[in-house]
């Protein structure tokens, strides 16, 4: 683990600072020495007590959503993320990109990855609550760090401390995300499309997207931001029923699918199921202080 983002670390318990730990180190320290877990994955461990109630995803789900993205199926959206990243991204200071949500890891290492030639390699840091998820996350971005944390509690971060924030299908926590940002920072949120895999969802028992959410969106996050752009990414794809059961199982349907009933749906499909994938990428900016919501 590289720990370029450790400056921007608060510990959950005093607000105060960490200090750089050695390479080997198993443990990181605050400055009141407060000390939290480096597991064997490289994942750091800062949540301690009962998360918000909330289900993690299975080892299952995470494995399906890892061969699923591996395959390239979002290929796309990942080349879409990196590029509007590398625009936000373009000022000449060390700068620190926070993954709320960030699950495997996969769209991080894109946007990561397009950076790679680049001297202006931003610093990185992961948070989710799962950690079969983050034991992933760990392996695919090593110099980041990964965190175990809820997004509903007040952000392991200090105040201005991040430069992008991105939630890519994750909890949108508007006023930790504004308080973590720096003032010229943008949060950069993925969402499906109402026909996002509409053709397959009923078929193989995936929980559907109702509507467009877009104005739900804008509504959550004002009083701390203002929409400043938004992208459409449609993609054509052909999935075999191993792509199929890997993309019912990734998302919240995993959590109740029945194996031998999807088995049976899956079964029944042909060698290749055309489907369409769409999401929205949309950035924000911080309101201006003093219009800023109390
Ligand atoms: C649909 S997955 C998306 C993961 C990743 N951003 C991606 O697109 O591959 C949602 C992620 O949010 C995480 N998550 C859900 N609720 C959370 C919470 N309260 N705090 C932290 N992470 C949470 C889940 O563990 C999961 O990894
Ligand atoms: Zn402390």
């Amino acid at each position: 683990m590289e720990f370029s983002a450790v400056k921007a670390l608060r510990c959950p318990h005093c607000g105060q600072g960490f200090s750089t730990p050695q390479a080997m180190d198993h443990s990181l320290a605050c400055d009141s020495g407060h000390s939290f877990d480096i597991a064997r994955q490289g994942y750091l461990n800062l949540l301690t007590g009962p998360g918000t109630k909330f289900v993690p995803d299975t080892a299952a789900m995470v494995a399906a959503r890892d061969a699923f993205l591996n395959a390239g199926h979002y290929q796309p959206l990942s080349d879409a993320l990196a590029k509007q990243v590398g625009q936000l991204l373009a000022g000449p200071d060390s700068q620190l990109i926070v993954d709320a949500g960030t699950g495997t890891g996969h769209y991080l290492h894109q946007v990561l990855a397009a950076f790679s030639l680049s001297a202006r390699r931003p610093a990185a840091v992961g948070l989710d609550i799962s950690k079969f998820a983050l034991r992933r996350a760990a392996r695919l971005n090593p110099d980041a760090l990964n965190i175990v944390w809820d997004l509903w509690r007040e952000l392991p971060l200090g105040t201005g401390t991040a430069d992008v924030v991105l939630v890519i299908f994750a909890p949108r926590n508007a006023s930790e995300f504004a308080r973590i940002l720096k003032p010229c920072g943008a949060l950069v949120v993925v969402t499906p499309l109402p026909e996002h895999l509409a053709e397959i969802a009923a078929e193989v028992g995936m929980l559907g997207i109702q509507d467009d959410k877009e104005s739900a969106l804008v509504a959550a996050m004002e009083g701390h931001f203002r929409p400043v752009q938004t992208q459409e990414i449609e993609t054509e794809l052909q999935l075999s029923p191993a792509d199929v059961e890997n993309v019912a199982l990734m998302g919240p349907a995993g959590h109740h699918l029945d194996p031998l009933v999807l088995r049976e749906r899956l079964a029944r499909l042909p060698e290749r199921t055309a489907a369409t994938a769409a999401f929205r990428i949309s950035v924000f900016r911080l309101l201006p202080v003093g219009q800023v919501a109390d």
